[in-house]
């Protein structure tokens, strides 16, 4: 079944949790987080990013996420993640989805909180949760190299913040308070008290961005200052390549669907364990 952003995003806020946003650009990776969700009994947002189009085009995989996510009795929310313009957006909401972020945080202020604003215009027309990004987090979705370390100076600032969502009216906010996309090269240092200070700034939930490599604790502290969304991609990808190729290394595996079944059990099993460690309150 398919529920709203603010919908799921209430849900966490009563119970203390933070909802999994999981990127799903290869079939396997999407079925093996359906099938956690539907075993976690907590509401899952499935997520496709704008940066993924050159491995998979929205019109490739959206249909397939719409289609499996409403014929599911789990709860999914389905979410257009870092999309750059509107037409991408326009793109994905067509398809099916009913949530999405506008990543305008590498633009100018100005310029971020107008591109922001259109999409919530558009967003109260077409009725679909809105997330909005403030301050910059390094990294990305595609494993690229030479990352992985959070730059203090590009933090989010409670002032900024405070103006940005009241200007712009988004669901919930990402921001960047030490996490960053893909692969961490150093030991994260996540500042809790700036997430708390964003909490209280904004009034909307807090996003994290960069879920992968964190520890469970490192989730709940960061749960209990007002995260009320964890993105997580790289990780899951990863256990799907060690997966597929332990099994492409069998001397029995003579076909490739077995290695395609392989790397979908590991990310049933690794965002099983993921969603787990968001809800340390249920
Ligand atoms: P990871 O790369 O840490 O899994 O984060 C994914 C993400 O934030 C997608 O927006």
């Amino acid at each position: 079944m398919i529920i709203g952003l603010t919908e799921a995003l209430d849900y966490a806020k009563r119970h203390g949790i933070a909802i999994a946003a999981v990127n799903t650009p290869f079939f396997e990776g999407l079925l093996g987080a359906i099938a956690a969700a539907e075993k976690s009994g907590v509401p899952v947002i499935l997520q496709h990013a704008q940066v993924h189009e050159g491995v998979m085009p929205i019109e490739d995989i959206g249909p397939a996420m719409v289609a499996l996510a409403r014929r599911s009795e789990a709860p999914f929310v389905l979410h257009i993640d870092h999309g750059e313009d509107i037409d991408y957006i326009v793109r994905g909401l067509d398809l099916g989805f009913n949530s999405a972020m506008i990543d305008g945080s590498r633009l100018p202020f100005e310029e971020n909180v107008a591109r922001t604003a259109e999409v919530v215009k558009l967003a109260r027309s077409r009725g679909f949760g809105v997330e909005g990004e403030l301050g910059v987090m390094t990294g990305n979705e595609n494993g690229d190299p030479d990352q992985g370390v959070a730059d203090e100076e590009l933090y989010t600032d409670p002032e900024n913040a405070r103006e940005f969502v009241a200007r712009t009216g988004v669901t919930a906010l990402a921001a960047s308070f030490g996490t960053v996309h893909g692969v961490y090269h150093r030991e994260p240092s996540l500042k809790y008290t700036l997430i708390a200070e964003l909490c209280a700034a904004t009034g909307v939930p807090l996003v994290m961005h960069g879920g992968s490599g964190l520890s469970q604790e490192e989730y709940r502290l960061s749960i209990a200052q007002g995260v009320r969304k964890i993105n997580y991609y790289t990780y899951a990808a990863k256990v799907a390549l060690d997966a597929a190729r332990v099994a492409a290394a069998d001397e029995n595996t003579i076909l490739f669907p077995k290695v395609a079944v392989a790397a979908r059990d590991a990310v049933e099993a690794d965002i099983t364990a993921f969603i787990q460690g968001l809800r340390p309150a249920i």
